[in-house]
């Protein structure tokens, strides 16, 4: 494409994340530590990771679990990378990336033993995401998922004005609880990511494939008016992080 060529959103964010290790925040540290509180590692035999990605938090399950793990993401070129990671890891007889929606799965009633999804439930909704989400999976089964949610109780009214305009807006760890509890789990336990999973682990890489960008399409307007987006998305995080983070909700199904 040459610089004034006109340019979807959604491309540059495609381009921007396609070569990152993560598309959010977190780290394999954290979806080990997830994974650490599930019993029976061993009974796992399928496994869907919701929102997937290019698959860095896919990669470590599938290394870390013997059954068949299933990624799917919306976006074909996250899964063409997360494709050749299988491939380059050996790992095609039981790891495959599909294209399609955490919103409509094509999956049978009750087919999963652990539902893994890190990043995205907010996208459709905390509850909404988890009661259509249940459907997949057998009784006793496990969810392990993160999605940012509000640390305290009150916030400034810019970071809740950001989170509506996003995502229609975050619950707190609390209300997120509840949700899961109504929808018939056991709560295993909740953890917040630690701040690297946020600086080090997505926006450092983040700014650095955005830098490429910028000189890659010198002058073009929706470029900078989609980094100057995110570089606020940064500087929010910097100012009123204490109100947020990412965190890990591992519930058991009844
Ligand atoms: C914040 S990123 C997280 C990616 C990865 N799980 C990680 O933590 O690095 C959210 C991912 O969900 C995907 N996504 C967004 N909406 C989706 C939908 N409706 N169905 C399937 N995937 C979706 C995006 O393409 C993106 O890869």
């Amino acid at each position: 494409m040459v610089a004034n060529e006109k340019l979807a959103m959604l491309d540059l964010i495609v381009e921007t994340h396609v070569g990152l290790e993560r598309q959010g925040p977190g780290s394999a540290e954290m979806t080990l530590k997830a994974l650490s509180f599930l019993d029976n590692l061993e009974g796992i035999s399928r496994v869907v990771d919701l929102g997937c990605g290019t698959g860095g938090q896919t990669m470590v399950l599938a290394q870390n679990i013997n059954g068949n793990v299933i990624g799917v993401d919306i976006c074909p070129a996250f899964i063409d990378v997360f494709n050749d990671k299988v491939k380059k890891l050996n790992l095609e007889e039981r790891v495959k990336g599909i294209v399609g929606t955490i919103e409509d799965l094509p999956f049978q009633k009750e087919e999963f033993d652990l539902i893994w999804s890190e990043g995205v439930i907010d996208s459709i909704g905390f509850e909404k995401g988890l009661n259509y989400w249940d459907g997949f999976l057998k009784k006793r089964g496990y969810i392990a998922l993160t999605c940012p949610s509000w640390l305290t109780d009150e916030r400034p009214a810019e970071i809740e004005k950001f989170w509506v305009d996003a995502v229609q807006g975050l619950g707190t760890i609390a209300h997120n609880i509840s949700i899961m509890q109504k929808a018939g789990y056991r709560l295993v336990t909740t953890f917040t990511l630690p701040e690297e999973c946020w600086t080090d682990n997505y926006f450092i890489p983040r700014e650095a494939a955005e830098k490429a960008l910028l000189e890659k399409y010198t002058g073009n307007k929706t470029v900078q008016a989609y980094i100057e987006a995110e570089k606020y998305e940064v500087e929010l995080y910097s100012k009123y992080k204490q109100h947020y983070g990412y965190v890990f909700y591992v519930g058991q199904k009844k």
